[in-house]
């Protein structure tokens, strides 16, 4: 008996005869299918259209192998059918059963994948949305940055605003100006962090062809700003300064300050030392005492230790004065009409003495557990 029939995959032959030509020079892997039997195309036919439904990635691609499959029309399955028809009679109704079942098959595997694609993508991907997710770790800012934000707040308020000054200084910013003379100990070498580098590849471009150091104090910023504006002046500035200290619980060779400037018309000591009661009293709440001891500093006249007492205990914040008429001078002002007042606070010391922090290496570790508690 002859089951075979030549055409069978014709559907999947392209009509032109260029192709037809290749087809036919294709490996005997491909020509296989076109001297199939009846079973074979089905089973062929059945792995073909389960392996294409399967795959089908969304309703488009179902659509498609639906229509190629089962379609009524020109699909595969009427390939199928007209093999059925050309059988030899006795061989029909055991054809006709198993062309069933296949049909069948195909089908239900085609309502099966459907529903599938219907469901919502979390379901088909068979996710537990129920399980709890991954925990995201949120950064957040320094406790530094945090006290030094909430300073140029409160500082803002009073009317001041906030400079920027380089931490790459020059002797001049950071020592000439601010009358600072050359025999003064704050200059020596030891106590600095002069940069030899930068100091070869810049001498002579500086008036005064000083060196180039790491700022050792905020102060710097007080002659950038006076250099560049005019009277009244209210800023604060507020950023690293560097000094060769060996590290201990209350000592690092980087640290933070914020310096303080108000030059104008009749300005007084009694306005330092209410802005800096206020500002105290605003970042650490009510009961704030401020207590000025005499002491000198080059750039002020007269000049004091600025202490404050918060709930009982005294702590040394900085330094403070009168801006030195030779600084007001250093910068083209005239001492007869504005006077001022500067103050240099330690930051780490406030937000230390906020939170009972009582090692500043804390600041510098980078310990998440620590930091994490801000
Ligand atoms: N720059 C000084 C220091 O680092 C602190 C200081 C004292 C700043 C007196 C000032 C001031 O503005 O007037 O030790």
């Amino acid at each position: 008996m002859n089951l075979r029939r030549p055409n069978v995959l014709s559907a999947q032959a392209p009509a032109s005869g260029l192709c037809f030509q290749r087809l036919a020079c294709e490996s005997a892997e491909r020509e296989r299918p076109l001297q199939m039997d009846p079973i074979a195309a089905f089973e062929q036919y059945e792995k073909e259209a389960l392996a294409a439904l399967e795959s089908a990635a969304d309703a488009d691609a179902l659509e498609a192998a639906r229509v190629e499959f089962l379609g009524k029309k020109r699909g595969r399955l009427r390939d199928l059918q007209g093999l059925l028809g050309k059988a030899p009679p006795d061989q029909r109704p055991l054809l006709g059963r198993r062309f069933n079942e296949v049909k069948n098959r195909v089908t239900e595997a085609w309502q099966r994948r459907k529903q599938e694609l219907e469901k919502p993508e979390a379901v088909r991907a068979q996710l537990d949305i129920t399980l709890p997710g991954t925990p995201l770790r949120l950064g957040r800012r320094h406790p530094l940055t945090q006290t030094m934000d909430e300073f140029k707040d409160i500082m803002g308020r009073f009317g001041f605003s906030v400079a920027e000054g380089p931490e790459l200084e020059d002797e001049y910013h950071n020592f000439v100006a601010l009358n600072i003379p050359e025999d003064h100990p704050a200059r020596d070498p030891l106590d600095n962090f002069y940069l030899a580098a930068a100091t070869t590849a810049t001498k002579g471009l500086r008036p005064d062809g000083g060196s180039i150091m790491l700022r050792s104090q905020t102060s710097t910023v007080q002659i950038r700003v006076m250099e560049r504006t005019k009277p009244p002046i209210r800023i604060v500035s507020l950023g690293r300064v560097y000094r060769p200290d060996t590290m201990d619980a209350t000592h690092s060779c980087m640290f933070h300050q914020m310096e303080g400037l108000m030059v104008g018309e009749s300005v007084t000591m009694a306005q330092l030392k209410t802005v800096l009661r206020l500002f105290a009293t605003a970042y650490l709440g009510g009961d704030v005492h401020i207590r000025f001891r005499p002491s000198f500093f080059p750039f002020t006249e007269p000049s004091v230790e600025v202490d404050m007492s918060w709930r009982g205990d005294w702590l040394e914040l900085g330094g403070a004065g009168m801006v030195d008429p030779n600084v007001l001078r250093a910068v083209g002002y005239d001492p007869e009409e504005v006077t001022g007042f500067a103050f240099g606070l330690g930051i780490e010391r406030f937000c230390m003495r906020r939170h009972h922090i009582t090692d500043i290496r804390r600041f510098y570790e980078n310990d998440v557990r620590f930091l994490e508690q801000f």
